[in-house]
């Protein structure tokens, strides 16, 4: 039978303003707005962002086909291509052929048997993170944990040591992030080319970043050594059909893209971890327990690593209480019916992991930091997207294994020695920004570890 455009049903949501639709609700607090939507208009609810027609799509099985079964009907959604300058055509923001041939020439790079070789660079990093730390002192735990992601993926991919070049790169990358909020927010967000001191500034930053990539690039081009990282990985790929290998440019929106994409996201998961382990003691106590029985005070390896579940299971835990990526969007490029819903041409869909893996419809006690509810054979029922911290489908994260194996490594090596407290008053506050950040960090005491009862 076939079902045409009238019989779809079209989603209902909140009335929003004249002229900025609901972008005022939306900007003052964007986790309480997609919850209330939610809660109050159900699995897809309409919105309005200024001019552009939103659905947020809030149940597994609607957001399982925008991204497995009808992706080809979707791209990106139009926040990506707001600020193209920095990301160029990497990765995260390429689409077609085009980015069908990127992802297959840089897949391989991810692949657990190659992900595997650079376990020992992560624990290194954070050994030297640790031998600066003192029992006592007072750190801003989400700095630490930026320092130390900022340091791998500086070592993984360029061979670098931070300090020069990859702080460099993460603060020019730091002032995109913030351009790339305010045109988000703003009601019609002026093209990059005016000289506003926001794109005047942006500018700079890209021209920092892009001054030091492709330095980097070049001197790999004449040495021709294999550096034993992601990037001299990417300047070997060829293409299968024709041989070919990457330009310069695809090179820096590559790594730029492998850059920014991993060590934030990672970051945050672990400064997430590291506040729910300081107010669930008696989780860290098991934690403490389980790198007892495996690691018995040596450094995790790689090896390891299918051993550590209940590390594992704090990641993951972690991961469906505060995904960094809070919010996954495309853009319908055809008119289509998803779950029902007619989706007009041009519509953006976001999809929720907050929303989503807080849904008590799949989850019992959702708010509760349970991470041994992942041991639990109920956890294999759970429909497929009840939990997307990584997206889905043909663009779901190509770095999710490189990412779970470095959280696991840096908890494990982390745990085994040190424990933080919250100071006493603090509240953290979740920001929704480009990804999900403490809005004024996580100031904490490193204490050693809880002696196991
Ligand atoms: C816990 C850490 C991480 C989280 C939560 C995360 C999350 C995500 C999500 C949700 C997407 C899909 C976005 C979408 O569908 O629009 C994505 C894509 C991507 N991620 Fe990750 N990521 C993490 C770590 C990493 C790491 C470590 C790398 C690389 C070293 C990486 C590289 C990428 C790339 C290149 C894409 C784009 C893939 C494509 O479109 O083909 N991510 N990530």
């Amino acid at each position: 039978m076939v079902i045409t455009t009238s019989q779809l049903r079209v989603p209902v949501g909140p009335k929003g303003h004249w002229l900025a639709g609901n972008l005022p609700d939306f900007r003052k607090s964007r986790l309480a707005f997609l919850g209330d939507c939610a809660r109050e208009f159900g699995d897809m609810v309409k919105i309005r962002l200024a001019h552009r027609r939103v659905y947020l799509a809030n149940h597994p099985a609607l957001i399982e086909e925008v991204l497995v079964s009808q992706s080809k009907h979707f791209i990106k959604h139009f926040a990506l291509r707001l600020n193209p300058i920095v990301l160029g055509k990497g990765l995260l923001t390429s689409e077609g052929d085009f980015w069908l041939r990127q992802r297959r020439l840089i897949q391989p790079m991810f692949l657990k048997n190659r992900i595997v070789g650079h376990a020992g660079a992560m624990v290194a990093a954070t050994q030297r993170m640790l031998d600066e730390w003192r029992p006592g002192e007072r750190r801003d735990i989400h700095a630490e944990m930026m320092r130390v992601t900022l340091a791998i993926a500086a070592k993984t991919l360029f061979n670098a040591e931070v300090g020069g070049d990859a702080q460099a790169i993460a603060d020019a990358m730091e002032v995109m992030q913030q351009n790339f909020v305010q045109r988000f927010n703003s009601l019609l967000p002026l093209p990059m080319w005016i000289p506003t001191p926001a794109n005047l500034r942006a500018k700079h930053a890209v021209r920092q970043l892009d001054d030091v990539v492709f330095r980097i690039i070049r001197q790999r081009r004449q040495e021709n050594v294999d550096h034993g990282d992601l990037l001299s990985l990417l300047l070997r790929a060829r293409d299968e059909d024709d041989g070919s290998t990457m330009t310069d440019q695809q090179l820096r929106d590559e790594a730029m893209t492998i850059f920014l994409a991993g060590h934030e996201t990672t970051a945050l998961v672990l400064s997430w971890g590291w506040y729910l382990l300081a107010q669930h003691p008696e989780v860290e106590r098991k934690l403490c327990a389980e790198l007892d029985a495996v690691l018995g005070g040596r450094l995790p390896t790689a090896d390891d690593w299918p051993k550590l579940k209940l590390t594992e299971w704090i990641a993951l835990e972690t991961m469906r209480l505060y995904s960094p990526a809070y919010v996954v969007g495309r853009e319908a490029i055809v008119d289509c019916d998803i779950g029902g819903y007619h989706v007009p041409r041009g519509t953006t869909i976001l999809m929720s992991p907050w929303v989503v893996h807080r849904d008590p419809r799949f989850w019992d006690e959702p708010e509760k930091f349970n991470p041994e509810r992942w041991g639990d054979e109920k956890i294999k029922t759970l429909p497929k997207f009840a939990y997307f911290p990584f997206g889905g489908g043909p663009r779901s994260c190509i770095g999710n294994t490189f990412a779970m194996m470095e959280l696991v490594l840096i908890l494990a090596t982390i745990a085994q020695k040190f424990c933080f407290r919250l100071q006493p008053g603090t509240t953290v506050t979740p920001m929704a920004s480009f990804t999900l950040r403490p809005a004024e960090g996580v100031p904490g005491v490193i204490e050693t570890r809880l002696p196991i009862v």
